[in-house]
C-alpha cells in the first residue's frame, strides 16, 4: 500500500479499486419527512446492501464504510443505543448473506468501548466470512483517524520498548503496517454524502492521496446508480502522487 504512495502514476482509465464512503444524512432524510433520527439510519443501512452488491459489477473490490466515528457517543444517549442495536441487528440479518454472497468483512476502530454482544457478533461475521474474496467490506465503527495513528504509535513504542522494532528502523513504511487497515491498499476515491465538504477523521493517514467527491445527495438516496456514475468519473481523472504525468 506504501508502495503505492511512492511510486509516482497516474492511473488514468482505469477505476478505483477501494472505495471509502462517508455516509452522511441520514438524519436530515428523517427529519424532512417528519421521522426521527433512526428511521433515517435504517433507510441508509438498506443503502448498504445495494452499494456492496454493486461494488463486483464496477470493479471496485475494496469498500470502507464510515458507520460510527469516536466523535458519534457525543449523541443523544438514545440515538447511540438505537444505532448499536441497529448495528447488531445489521449483523445479525446480513451475515449468511454476505457470506454466499462473497462479500469478506472486516471492522476498524477501537472495539473496547463496544457493547461485548456486539463485538461478539463482529468477530463472528469476520471469522465466517474470512475465506471470501469476492468483495472486501469494512465497517468502521467507533472510528477515529487520529484515534487510530495513535493507537498504531502506542503498539509501535511497546515494540520499541521491547527491542523488536528499532527507533531508526521507524518510516511511512512501518507506521501503517500498526494500522487497523494494515491489510488493506490505501483508498483511491472517498466520497462523502449530504453535501458536506470534511472528512471528518476518516482515514486520514490513508488518503494522504485518495480522489474526493463531496455530493449533495443525503446517505438514504445514495442509489447504485449514483454510485456507478461517480465510480465512472473518476476514471477520467488522472492521479500525479505529487509527480508531473501530462
Ligand atoms: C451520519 O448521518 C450517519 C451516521 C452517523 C451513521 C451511519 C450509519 C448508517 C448508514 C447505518 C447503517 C450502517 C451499517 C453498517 C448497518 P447523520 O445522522 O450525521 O445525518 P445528519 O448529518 O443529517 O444529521
Amino acid at each position: 500500500m506504501s508502495e503505492q504512495a511512492k511510486e509516482p502514476r497516474g492511473d488514468k482509465g482505469k477505476g478505483p479499486v477501494h472505495v471509502a464512503i462517508i455516509m452522511d444524512g441520514n438524519g436530515r432524510w428523517a427529519q424532512a419527512r417528519g421521522k426521527p433520527r433512526l428511521f433515517g439510519h435504517h433507510a441508509g443501512a438498506k443503502r448498504v446492501r445495494e452499494i456492496v452488491e454493486a461494488c463486483p459489477e464496477i470493479g471496485v473490490k475494496y469498500l470502507t464504510i464510515f458507520a460510527f466515528s469516536t466523535e458519534n457517543w457525543k449523541r443523544t444517549q438514545a440515538e447511540v443505543s438505537g444505532l448499536m442495536g441497529l448495528f447488531r441487528r445489521y449483523i445479525k440479518k446480513e451475515a449468511q448473506d454476505l457470506r454466499d454472497r462473497g462479500v469478506r468483512v472486516r471492522f476498524i476502530g477501537d472495539r473496547v468501548k463496544l457493547d461485548d454482544k456486539l463485538v461478539d457478533l463482529m468477530d463472528e461475521l469476520e471469522l465466517m466470512t474470512a475465506g471470501n474474496d469476492r468483495v472486501h467490506l469494512t465497517i468502521a465503527l467507533n472510528y477515529g483517524g487520529r484515534d487510530e495513528v495513535a493507537r498504531a504509535a502506542k503498539r509501535l513504542a511497546y515494540d520499541v520498548a521491547q527491542g523488536a522494532v528499532q527507533p531508526k528502523d521507524v518510516d511511512e513504511e512501518t507506521l501503517p503496517r500498526y494500522l487497523d487497515t494494515y491489510v488493506l491498499p490505501d483508498p483511491d476515491l472517498v466520497i462523502r454524502t449530504s453535501g458536506e465538504a470534511r472528512i471528518s477523521n476518516f482515514l486520514l493517514w490513508q488518503s494522504a492521496y485518495a480522489e474526493y467527491e463531496f455530493i449533495d445527495t443525503l446517505w438514504p438516496d445514495f442509489t447504485d446508480k449514483i454510485f456507478t456514475r461517480i465510480v465512472g468519473n473518476y476514471a477520467g481523472r488522472t492521479r500525479s502522487y505529487g509527480a508531473v504525468t501530462r
